[in-house]
């Protein structure tokens, strides 16, 4: 019997990749996880403590504390959680603490998982991944109106540097660089809408999964 089927999905911050990972995982009928919910969680809970998310002792015993409630809180998707989470992403222990349960998640039923490290770390023989990624203005100019539309009041130029900081931070650092694997399948969403960006996406994953099927891999 074949593996189940795991697509990766990797990329920077709001090149519309989880939208993207959610609705190829809806399509395909696979289990859809956004990793980047486990780093924000786990920031998140640093912060709760009064802790500092770069202090390597607090945030692993967060990775590891981890409950299915701390992915369900509101407040995940604020610049507070994801800077929180970029800081504690670049703690190696941590990412080892977070990294058996994406395993596991992958290898039940398979699975669509975004993140920044899935095809060069989590699931490296991933049949197909995907780099999703866009230039850095449109970048910022999505997440700031995603922002307004939630009723979040803010500037475009301090969206685009916060994002920037980030990028540089998960690109930068020592474990599990934010770059595409080698064999992955490069996105550039920066000229399509949503709807454009999936059938690009959709004939990607087809194609890979052609020629996976033909190698016999
Ligand atoms: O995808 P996101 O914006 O929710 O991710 C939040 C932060 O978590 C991001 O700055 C980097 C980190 N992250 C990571 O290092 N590895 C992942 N697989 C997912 C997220």
């Amino acid at each position: 019997m074949s593996a189940p089927l795991v697509i990766a999905v990797d990329g920077p911050a709001a090149a519309g990749k989880g939208t993207l990972a959610r609705r190829l995982a809806a399509h395909l009928g696979l289990p859809y996880l956004d990793t980047g919910l486990l780093y924000r969680a786990t920031g998140r809970r640093v912060l709760d403590a009064g802790g500092d998310p770069a202090d390597p002792a607090a945030a692993e015993a967060a990775a590891r504390a981890l409950a299915p409630e701390d992915l369900a809180r509101p407040d995940l998707r604020a610049e507070e959680a994801a800077a929180a989470a970029s800081k504690v992403a670049a703690i190696p222990a941590v990412r080892a603490a977070l990294l058996d349960f994406q395993r596991r998640f992958g290898a039940a039923r398979g699975a669509v998982l975004d993140g920044r490290d899935i095809g060069t770390v989590v699931f490296p023989d991933a049949p197909v991944k995907l780099f999703v990624t866009a230039s850095p203005e449109v970048r910022a100019a999505r997440r700031h109106a995603e922002l307004l539309a939630r009723g979040v009041p803010a500037r475009l130029e301090e969206v685009a540097a916060e994002m920037a900081e980030r990028d540089a931070r998960d690109s930068a650092r020592g474990v599990a660089p934010l770059r595409p694997a080698e064999d992955a399948l490069i996105l550039d969403t920066s000229a399509l809408d949503a709807e454009a960006a999936f059938a690009a996406a959709l004939a990607l994953v087809e194609s890979a999964r052609a020629r996976g099927d033909s190698t016999g891999s």
